[in-house]
């Protein structure tokens, strides 16, 4: 296994007058390429903090981030968006759509930050949405936008796949159904998927749990037999 991702010593504060509030704490931890990865922890404990600094959507207060080799902490903003463009696949709990584009030009829209060519319909497809194309965003249950929205995450061909709380508004079959294509996609591409979520059952299909409490690590355990998000009784 090759560590992809390194967190060394991280600490994230927020500072308010006098009042600091470290998101995270010293935290350490690695994740190997290819690793389907589940981060549970109370609200407020750092999950999105920790999964913001790693997409490069934040900056660390402290300490290093180190991601396929190098450190990100000191980029600037330029290398931040080439980093972005070139490495992360952002999930989130709402869709972020964007309203008046179609599913295919939603991911296509990916082209403008990548050098590659994007086969809208290819990507739709391969996430169960072949015959939804044409449609926008309020035609489409949530579900399948959220299927659009991980077609866009993967139409650039991301190293790793950062999600918080990617079935949050979904029913639990269609959660079901969107864990089980990122545990696909971390097979068989690959992809190192990282999965901030509330639900703990998703545990029992983690390469790694990592549990955070008070922007500090709690545990993180390996799993050497992990399951199947479809043999999961939910
Ligand atoms: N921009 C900000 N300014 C000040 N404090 C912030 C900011 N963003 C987050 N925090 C604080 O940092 C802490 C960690 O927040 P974070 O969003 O990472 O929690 P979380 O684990 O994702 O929680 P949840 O499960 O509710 O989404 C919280 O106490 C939060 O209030
Ligand atoms: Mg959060």
């Amino acid at each position: 296994m090759t560590t992809m991702i390194e967190f060394q010593n991280v600490s994230r504060i927020y500072k308010s007058g006098k009042n600091e509030l470290k998101a995270l704490d010293d935290l350490s931890l690695k994740i190997d390429k290819g690793e389907f990865v589940v981060i549970l922890g109370p609200s407020g404990a750092g999950k999105s903090t920790l999964l913001n600094l790693l997409g490069g959507l934040d900056t660390a207060t402290s300490g290093k981030i180190i991601v396929d080799g190098e450190n990100i902490v000191n980029y600037d903003d330029n290398q931040l968006t080439k980093y972005r463009a070139k490495h992360v696949g952002f999930i989130f709990q709402f869709y972020n759509l964007i309203p008046n584009l179609t599913s295919k030009e939603n991911v296509e829209l990916m082209m403008d930050i990548t050098d590659k060519k994007i086969d809208g319909d290819k990507i739709l497809n391969s996430v169960g949405l072949k015959n939804h194309a044409n449609q926008f965003p309020a035609q489409l249950s949530g579900g399948e936008q959220q299927r659009v929205s991980i077609a866009r995450a993967l139409a650039k061909e991301p190293t790793m796949l950062l999600c918080d709380e990617p079935t949050g508004a979904l029913d639990s079959d269609t959660g079901v159904l969107i864990l089980s294509l990122l545990q696909n996609m971390c097979h068989e591409k690959n992809t190192t998927v990282v999965i901030v979520t509330h639900n703990s059952n998703l545990a029992a299909a983690a390469d790694k749990l990592i549990r955070i409490k008070n922007g500090r690590i709690e545990s993180i355990i390996i799993n050497e037999t992990p399951l199947d998000v479809n043999e999961i009784e939910w």
